[in-house]
């Protein structure tokens, strides 16, 4: 370990290798952190290990978040080589969507531990490193489908839903140790992940739905994780921040009101200054 990676910011990225997580790598990367990406599919960490070609600021590990000996090793390396943790961005996620009653038994387990159980190793043994250092951030990526239910997503949901608390369970005892902890639930982003489960039907419904009438993009998404693993969310600690157009928010934002929204011309045209 140099004097130069001992000053830099070390922040760990699960899921890293593409999407959402990959572009919060990114967003570390440009704001002078030292990076690890930590994922279980090798050939999309090499060629992305390849198409960053940052080996001094760039340490790609592969690793089951789901499985505690790959952690903890994982959590070893990292601190021989970079000696600190800054940030822990548990981002690894898979989703499954079938009807509750078709649901198998190894398909929930598998949502769960990737999930849920993922992101309790993960915190659990870097933030172990960042409460010896007595400061650190860890953000969590939860989903618009752990705030709402839906059909077809009693696995995801439900590990969603449960990734929320145990961001506060998290908040309430690492900050007593300086680790803040937050969690984002975004609303849909193009990535491969929704590539596998949005139909072009429900797309169209998610432009319907959605105050903005758009995906958000994966570097949004990173921009929110940066921010709240920043000094200037220093006394941000066990909240959720959904990042979804305005979809959280819109509650009864059913099609048909929408569809009622007054055209621009017409705002303010009633006398109304109320
Ligand atoms: N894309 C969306 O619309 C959307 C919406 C809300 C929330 N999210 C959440 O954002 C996160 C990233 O999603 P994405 O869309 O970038 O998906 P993605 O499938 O493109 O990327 C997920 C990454 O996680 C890795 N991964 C999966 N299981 C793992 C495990 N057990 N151990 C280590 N790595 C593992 C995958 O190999 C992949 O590189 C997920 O938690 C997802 O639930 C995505």
């Amino acid at each position: 370990m140099s004097s130069s990676q001992q000053t830099s910011p070390v922040a760990v990225v699960t899921g890293g290798a593409r999407g959402i997580g990959l572009a919060i790598g990114q967003w570390f990367l440009a704001h002078g952190h030292k990076v690890v990406l930590l994922d279980n599919d090798q050939a999309t960490l090499d060629s992305t290990e390849k198409t960053l070609h940052r080996p001094d600021d760039v340490l790609c590990l592969h690793a089951d978040v789901s499985q505690p000996d790959q952690v903890q090793a994982a959590a070893d390396q990292v601190l021989e080589r970079f000696g600190r943790v800054d940030a822990l961005v548990n981002n690894a996620g898979v989703a499954v969507f079938k009807p509750a009653l078709e649901t198998t038994f190894q398909e929930w387990r598998h949502v769960l531990s990737t999930n849920l159980d993922g992101a309790f190793l993960c915190s659990q043994a870097f933030g172990a490193i960042m409460a010896r250092q007595r400061s650190g951030a860890i953000v969590n990526i939860a989903s618009i489908s752990g705030l709402r239910a839906s059909t077809l997503r009693v696995a995801y949901g439900t590990s969603k839903a449960a990734l929320i608390h145990l961001t506060k369970q998290h908040a309430a005892e690492l900050g007593n140790y300086g680790v803040r902890v937050n969690v984002i639930c975004p609303g849909p982003v193009e990535t491969e992940m929704a590539k596998l489960v949005h139909s072009v039907a429900i797309r169209s419904d998610y432009y319907d739905t959605i105050p903005l009438g758009r995906y958000g993009s994966t570097e949004e998404m990173a921009n929110t994780v940066g921010f709240l693993c920043s000094s200037q969310a220093s006394f941000i600690n066990g909240q959720y921040l959904a990042v979804d157009g305005g979809f959280d928010a819109s509650g009864v934002g059913l099609p048909t009101l929408r569809r009622n929204t007054p055209e621009l011309n017409d705002v303010g045209q009633s006398g109304s200054h109320a």
